[in-house]
């Protein structure tokens, strides 16, 4: 059963991007690579990842139009985007049809929900959303792009330093109503 996970660094105010989309204050930080919750352990149990069109925006600007990721992808958008050379499909509405999609494409490795907040928000709308792995960035914001506009009930994990980060792993407990 792949776990889907939503992993992404944030503000400590809890913003992923500041009001202009930029990641300036996050990218200057400090981090060892090969670090406590490090990304290329958790991508090497990536089978599929989602993300929404300012994301998806956002990586296609910052890599000069090319796209970075060798597996299927999947962008949540109502406008036609342009495609870039790679494994990206456009998707919209209900984000229960893309997990099933995404759980066929991954076998049996796991799916990442990159952002932003309320894509991860809508896959834990559904119950779809196992855990979150965040990295907090010693900076405060005051506005911009939210890290997970919703209520929702989670239980620590794992909880270690990176350099400036402050790296936890969270589970996601059931949708509120359902129990
Ligand atoms: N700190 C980090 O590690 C990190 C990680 C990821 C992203 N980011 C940044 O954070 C920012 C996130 O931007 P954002 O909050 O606007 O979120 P986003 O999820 O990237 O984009 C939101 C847009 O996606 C489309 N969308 C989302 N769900 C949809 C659905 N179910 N059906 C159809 N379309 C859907 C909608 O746009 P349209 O329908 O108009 O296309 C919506 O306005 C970006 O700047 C990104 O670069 C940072």
């Amino acid at each position: 059963m792949s776990l889907t996970t939503y992993y992404t660094a944030t503000s400590l105010d809890g913003f992923i991007a500041d009001e202009h989309h930029s990641l300036e204050w996050l990218l200057r930080q400090d981090q060892d690579e090969a670090g406590p919750l490090n990304y290329d352990e958790f991508f090497a149990r990536i089978g599929a990842l989602v993300m929404g069109s300012a994301t998806y925006e956002w990586v296609v600007r910052h890599e000069n139009g090319t796209w970075p990721f060798q597996l299927p992808a999947w962008v949540m958008t109502s406008r036609d985007l342009p495609q870039v050379d790679g494994d990206v499909r456009f998707a919209r509405g209900d984000v229960r049809a893309v997990h099933d999609e995404m759980t066929a494409a991954a076998g049996d490795k796991n799916l990442w929900i990159v952002g932003g907040g309320d894509l991860a928000g809508q896959f834990a709308d559904t119950g779809l959303l196992d855990e979150i792995i965040t990295y907090v960035a010693p900076v405060t914001l005051g506005r911009g792009a939210p890290l997970l506009p919703r209520r929702l009930d989670l239980r620590l994990e794992e909880l270690a330093q990176n350099k400036a980060f402050a790296c936890a792993r969270y589970s996601v407990g059931p949708p509120r109503g359902s129990h």
